[in-house]
């Protein structure tokens, strides 16, 4: 069996530190042992040849148009998808960031393409849609706050628009997201991350 799940959230939501302590509780669950052959974890942007290469014009402010950044984000995905995702079959994926991403950073609400239309342009790819969404919810300000406090900003992380962005992924995250309130002890959060895929797990068996 395979099990894609995906975190998704705002700068500063605290996806990552999530996503480290699912990864460590699912190695520890026997359920999850048994059920997969390996757990996978990967984020987007990747450390692959494309990826490398946003990671450093994001960290250098590198100014780049809309469709430009939606390319490369576009590419780095195709190559994930290729060398990671397809090969990781009877796995677990804990993926930092998907198409999700693309969609409300890259989407404007007025000129195209928006984001709804960037999720149909990855799924015209035909890149995988993921079997769980962990979307963790922080407000802006919140999300602000965290990330001034942590040192510098990159390209995507001022305040207007993480506002936008926020309004972005309300409008395509799909039913049967699940919600996670970032402001929660994260322990608690993977407690819940943990047990919504083994939910999974029994209910693919
Ligand atoms: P992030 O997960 O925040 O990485 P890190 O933990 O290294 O800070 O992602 C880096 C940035 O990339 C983040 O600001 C969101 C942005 N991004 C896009 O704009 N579009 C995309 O398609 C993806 C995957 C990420």
């Amino acid at each position: 069996m395979r099990c894609f799940c995906i975190f998704e959230g705002i700068d500063g939501s605290g996806k990552s530190t999530l996503l480290k302590k699912t990864l460590a509780l699912a190695v520890n669950n026997e359920t999850c042992r048994t059920a997969f052959d390996k757990i996978v974890e990967l984020k987007e942007p990747t450390d692959g040849p494309e990826g490398r290469i946003i990671r450093s014009r994001m960290q250098n402010h590198e100014k780049h148009s809309r469709d430009e950044w939606l390319e490369m984000f576009l590419s780095d995905r195709a190559w994930n998808v290729r060398e990671n995702i397809r090969k990781a079959q009877n796995c677990l994926i804990l993926q930092d960031r998907y198409f999700y991403s693309t969609a409300a950073y890259q989407g404007d609400v007025e000129e195209p393409p928006t984001a709804r239309e960037i999720v149909q342009k990855n799924l015209d790819r035909n890149f995988p849609e993921p079997d769980i969404i962990f979307y963790i919810s922080v407000t802006p300000d919140e999300a602000f706050r965290r990330i001034t406090e942590r040192g510098s900003l990159e390209t995507f992380e001022k305040r207007e628009m993480l506002e936008k962005i926020e309004a972005n992924y309300w409008t395509i995250l799909p039913a049967g997201t699940v919600f996670l309130d970032g402001k929660k002890d994260p322990e608690i959060l993977a407690q819940k991350t943990l047990d919504t895929i083994l939910d999974f797990v029994r209910a693919n068996q």
